[in-house]
């Protein structure tokens, strides 16, 4: 591997080998969805947990400060909406010399497997691995499900994931499943996982990536389960301590209430 995209690669990567990305690029086909509305107010007490930002061009330029940012991994696909005809339907929103402007440390881009976007979505992503490498920019490949939640179980996840490992991403988001080992076991690249909408209570967040990462994923890219709970900051500390300190289900629930408890605790 060449030394820019190691170097890259290390900067999203910690030396444990793990990373907790938090994704902010929701906006590009959700509009401002609940607390996103005003990034720049959800990313700033956040910032200092994550490895790395999942994020639009849009959102970096306006409301991240270059001096204090994090490594970024740029989304650079897009072109739908939530009240469009597809949400599978998308291109390439930018170039690979934006993203080097920008000084990336990797460009991320959906693909959407079984729909009728199927060979465009994998095509662009063979096209921006072939850019990327040119430069040393690594891919990471998100297994997107659109509307249809119901996707996410294993047989199909392990399909997208070695598919977009086999076009040559470097990491691959995808959702956590039940039996998520024969996610992880067929793909031979990194895998990390995404949260999805926010579900019921924090302890089956904390319960689901202590089983991806007993199960092989190196960390995660999760969003909404972070920013729309009422207490962002505990959650990222609790999900923190579980990637990168080992921390138990129960651990990260007790660093939850202990931070939510805490006068100076942000809350959303
Ligand atoms: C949006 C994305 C998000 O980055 C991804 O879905 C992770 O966020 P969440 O945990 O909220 O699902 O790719 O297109």
């Amino acid at each position: 591997m060449d030394w820019g995209l190691a170097n890259r690669l290390a900067q999203l990567i910690q030396a444990d080998g793990r990373c907790m990305f938090l994704p902010i690029d929701h906006g590009y086909f959700q509009g401002p969805t609940r607390k996103l509305e005003q990034p720049r107010k959800t990313i700033e007490p956040l910032m200092p947990d994550a490895d790395a930002l999942l994020i639009t061009r849009g959102v970096l330029r306006s409301c991240v400060d270059p001096a204090k940012s994090k490594p970024i991994i740029l989304r650079v696909s897009g072109g739908t909406s939530m009240v469009g005809k597809d949400l599978a339907n998308e291109g390439l929103t930018t170039s690979m010399e934006e993203a080097i402007r920008l000084n990336v440390s990797a460009v991320g881009i959906s693909i959407f497997v079984g729909t009728d976007y199927e060979k465009d979505s994998l095509l662009n992503l063979a096209k921006l691995v072939d850019e990327g490498e040119k430069y040393g920019i690594p891919v990471m490949a998100v297994t997107a499900v659109g509307k249809e939640l119901e996707k996410r179980d294993a047989r199909y996840l392990a399909l997208c994931s070695r598919i977009a490992a086999e076009l040559g991403a470097r990491v691959v988001k995808t959702y956590w499943c039940e039996n998520f080992e024969k996610v992880v076991q067929g793909c031979p690249v990194p895998v990390v996982m995404a949260g999805g909408p926010q579900v019921d209570t924090e302890r089956e967040v904390f319960d689901f990536v202590y089983d991806g990462l007993q199960k092989g994923a190196i960390g995660v890219n999760l969003g909404r389960n972070i920013w729309q709970n009422e207490h962002p900051v505990a959650m990222m500390k609790a999900i923190r301590a579980l990637i990168h300190d080992n921390a138990t289900p129960q651990q990260a629930q007790d660093i939850f209430e202990r931070v939510k408890g805490e006068k100076w605790a942000v809350k959303a």
